[in-house]
């Protein structure tokens, strides 16, 4: 019998044919055939990085989210992607002896655990659950005000700095963890009373929120493909304006965008969002102050991109178009191949955001039937059927495992790797791999 070919539903990247190479390629020929750009760009750049794409990202994120109040260039630092800039935020505005916890929305993003490690954190990270609201703001504010009664009775004299005292920082006491929109990796997308509780939060207990906003602009409706949904609004939005407005004038926000999703992951372009003084703050780690934005050149032809409005129309004509196209065949797959089988989709975002049709990111997440436990099914599915899975166990917190957590018996599935037709020949194999272990179980 032939091998059969591999199916990958854990990447999760777009596939090479979701990626504008060709626009990318003229944006670059663009910006180095002219002097006025490519000079800057071959040089040491601003520690907040490229200056004309931070007003555009700042104008193309207003409009986007219709901000109440515009975005400016002064609240944008360019950065090298999400998840480099998750170590510049921990490195400028986190300190191991004076940050006390790291709590994350769990499932979580499973990358982030090593960059909390390296800051530092690697036995304070907690995780908490989230339901179809996003993450549970009670849990949250409950283990909150647990650990603050034990903190309390450590005196602050004793808590000593590992970082010098500098105007452009602030140590924030906690961290928090999230990706509100389209969550990777369970889909889920917050509701807006959940977004407003977790800024109150935060501001309570002097907390910095990380917003992994990566999928904010993969959004479709499944329903109807004539109709865009509106976004959320960010919850660096809301801090501007919720209640009385920001704490202090660092904020308790910060929005990590990238255009890994939207033009290529080794494009390592990014940007970060928050009140003007942590922007600053944020540009001012010592691997800026020496050389500038961690990607000047790049930056020149996202640049040219943004611009042109490319970027806008690649999303509106290829990634939303395919990115639904993806969604629908892989929960009509599931309804056809798993469904019978007890398995269900926890993040089918059409219900999990109530009186919206509101759906759109990478992945969703499945539920399976008892009594399976993800890691045997994803074993075997990597064995009797060379199909990669995502299992639910890689994206428990550290510092909080549990064996009876629902996440040991569910799979992260990415629809942007993957074909239509792939996606739904893994699907087929999929439940070939269900039907024998239950077989095997009740048997
Ligand atoms: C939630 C989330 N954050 C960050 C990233 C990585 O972003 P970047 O490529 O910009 O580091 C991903 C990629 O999958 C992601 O899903």
């Amino acid at each position: 019998m032939m091998p059969l070919e591999p199916i990958d539903l854990f990447q999760g990247r777009p596939a090479p044919d979701l990626l504008p190479t060709e626009h990318l390629k003229n944006a670059a020929v663009k910006a180095l055939s002219d002097k006025i750009v490519s000079d800057p760009g071959l040089g040491y750049g601003p520690d907040e990085g490229y200056f004309p794409l931070r007003q555009n990202i700042a104008s193309w994120l207003s409009n986007f989210y219709k901000t109440q109040q515009p975005t400016d260039a002064e609240r944008i630092c360019i950065t090298g992607g999400a998840s480099q800039n998750l170590t510049s935020i921990l490195t400028v505005f986190t300190d191991p002896l004076q940050t006390r916890m790291v709590w994350l929305v769990e499932p979580t993003y499973h990358l982030v655990f090593r960059i909390f490690e390296d800051a530092g954190f690697h036995d304070r990270m907690r995780g908490i659950p989230e339901d179809e609201e996003g993450m549970d703001a009670n849990a949250l504010e409950k283990a909150l005000e647990l650990f603050q009664e034990k903190d309390n009775s450590i005196p602050d004299t004793d808590k000593k700095t590992s970082k010098p005292n500098k105007s452009y920082r602030k140590i924030y006491r906690h961290v928090i963890y999230c990706v509100p929109s389209f969550s990777n990796p369970s889909g889920t997308t917050m509701t807006m009373s959940r977004r407003e509780s977790l800024v109150r939060i935060a501001r309570k207990f002097d907390a910095l929120i990380v917003c992994d906003d990566v999928y904010d602009f993969l959004a479709w409706n499944l329903q109807d493909v004539k109709s865009i949904p509106s976004p959320f609004q960010r919850l660096v939005d809301i801090d501007r304006t919720l209640d009385e407005g920001p704490s202090d004038c660092f904020g308790n926000v910060v929005s990590n965008g990238t255009f890994s999703k939207l033009i290529g992951p080794g494009c390592r372009v990014g940007w970060a969002e928050g009140t003007a003084k942590f922007a600053y703050g944020l540009s001012q780690a010592g691997q800026n102050i020496s050389g500038g934005a961690p990607c000047q050149l790049m930056s020149t032809f996202v640049n040219e991109l943004l611009e042109s409005k490319i970027i806008e129309q690649h999303i509106a004509t290829v990634l939303i178009p395919q990115g639904r196209r993806r969604h629908l065949a892989i929960l009509s797959a599931i309804k056809e191949y798993l469904s019978p089988l007890g398995a269900m989709v926890s993040s089918d975002t059409t219900s999990s955001t109530p009186g919206t049709a509101l759906s759109g990111g990478y992945c969703i997440w499945l539920k399976l039937p008892a009594p399976l436990i993800a890691a045997e099914v994803c074993r075997r599915a990597s064995e009797m059927q060379n199909l990669t899975l995502g299992c639910g166990d890689v994206f428990e917190v550290p510092g909080s495992r549990s064996p009876e957590k629902e996440l040991h018996r569910s799979l992260r599935l990415c629809f942007m790797w993957e074909d239509e037709n792939r996606i739904v020949e893994g699907i087929q194999r999929l439940a070939h791999v269900i039907r024998e272990l239950l077989h095997t179980t009740r048997n």
